[in-house]
């Protein structure tokens, strides 16, 4: 039997009594704000950087205080609250994985295999990105060498060349991945005031593109090894990157070349989703991509509900903004079958690598166990759109629960 997530608080607290202090801080900002005082300056600016203005982002977060928990009590909630479940054929403890990020040596030397490691120890499902700085095979590894049978997902950007694509979903295939990610925003980067003020791409130092260097289609494509030309190589991927022409129906192809559950992640309209349904996908991502991509656009919890409602039976996951086990049971009260965490176990990995992230994603886990207990659920299957008020508008008087805060 597993220890219920918010036995680290009691770890966190008999510690203290034996005179050991925690070693890392536990509200998110304060683990931005260490994690900030350690990364390089380019570093920074490409993790916490977003489109434009940065308002997609601030969007993100404003959109989680119009929403409010209602606490319900004498509920008789166990002491060990559910929170497992199966997705996709994946096994969940909760519903929570981790965001696939790209690059993630420019944050810490231990990397994707670090971050890996930490989330097999606890069991929640990595998505690795295309554009990770060790390849997809290796970071399975590191996962299965900390939990052998961990679950991992791949995440596909989508390459200009279709042999390429293949490629990368059967190497996902052999190395065990269980679900494939199609990210949609990004068939090209956004426009980002914080790395062009450094003038700074790690692709462009051949950083976060390891997947590609060693595919055998990307290198058979190739005058010389990367190895022997990486600079030609670099070239090549950047020639590959963007790639704007993808229409809905290329979908058909990937359902041809793969077995895998077909996720796709960045979706933000219904009329997309509807899209997402009727081209055969397994489930969707409602996801502005962190703010990272279109620069004034629609917060991602806004456009949650609207997706929901437009999947019908098809699972929604959610990202964009989740910091806090609040921001959590908000999301999956509004609909979504899970979240991603994203930027926050980036920060995790930056303070202290493999146990930077096992301790941002305890704190994450042991705080949503609580909120969703304390809030009056006995799981986070029991939060719903019950669960929420909508907070008053500013300046209005403040509102008490009503009836919509039933159930
Ligand atoms: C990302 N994201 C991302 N998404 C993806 O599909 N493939 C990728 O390689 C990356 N890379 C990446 C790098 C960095 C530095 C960030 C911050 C984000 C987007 C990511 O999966 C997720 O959608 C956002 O991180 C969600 O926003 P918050 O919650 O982190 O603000």
């Amino acid at each position: 039997m597993t220890t219920p997530f918010a036995d680290f608080q009691n770890e966190v607290y008999l510690n203290g009594l034996l005179g050991q202090q925690p070693q890392h801080p536990f509200g998110w900002r304060e683990v931005e704000a260490a994690a900030h005082a350690v990364m390089t300056p380019e570093a920074v600016g490409y993790v916490a950087g977003g489109a434009g203005g940065e308002d997609t982002m601030a969007a993100n977060r404003a959109a989680f205080d119009r929403w409010r928990l209602v606490p319900r009590m004498l509920r008789g909630i166990p002491g060990k609250r559910e929170h497992a479940s199966t997705l996709l054929g994946t096994a969940l403890p909760a519903p929570v994985l981790l965001a696939p990020v790209g690059v993630l040596s420019i944050v810490h030397e231990g990397a994707e295999p670090a971050v890996a490691r930490a989330a097999a120890r606890l069991g929640v499902p990595m998505v690795v990105s295309t554009a990770s700085s060790h390849t997809m095979e290796d970071i399975a590894a590191a996962g299965e060498s900390a939990a052998p049978g961990s679950p991992r997902w791949y995440q596909l950007y989508w390459p200009a060349d279709r042999d390429l694509a293949a490629s990368f979903v059967r190497r996902a295939e052999a190395a065990g991945y269980g679900a494939l990610v199609v990210t949609l925003d990004t068939w090209q980067l956004g426009w980002r005031p914080r790395d062009l003020a450094t003038a700074y791409l790690p692709f462009l130092q051949s950083t976060g593109i390891a997947n590609y260097l060693s595919d055998p289609v990307f290198r058979a494509g190739l005058d010389q090894t990367p190895e022997d030309d990486p600079g030609a190589a670099v070239l090549k991927f950047v020639g590959l990157f963007n790639n704007p022409t993808l229409t809905w129906s290329d979908l058909a192809f990937l359902r041809e070349h793969t077995s895998l559950p077909i996720v796709l992640k960045g979706l933000q309209h219904p009329d997309d989703v509807r899209q997402a349904r009727d081209a055969g996908v397994d489930a969707v991502v409602c996801s502005n991509h962190g703010g990272r991509q279109v620069d004034g656009a629609v917060a991602s919890l806004d456009a949650l509900p609207g997706l929901v409602e437009a999947a019908g039976e098809l699972p929604v996951l959610f990202d964009s903004g989740v910091r806090t086990g609040a921001d959590a049971c908000k999301a999956l009260a509004l609909g979504a079958a899970a979240v991603l965490l994203g930027r926050p176990y980036v920060h995790g990995l930056a303070i202290g690598g493999e146990d930077g992230v096992h301790h941002v994603l305890r704190s994450f886990l042991g705080d949503l166990d609580l909120q969703t207990g304390l809030s009056g659920h006995r799981s986070t299957a029991e939060l719903s759109r019950a669960s929420l008020v909508a907070a008053p508008s500013p300046g209005a008087p403040g509102s008490a629960p009503d009836e919509r805060a039933q159930g």
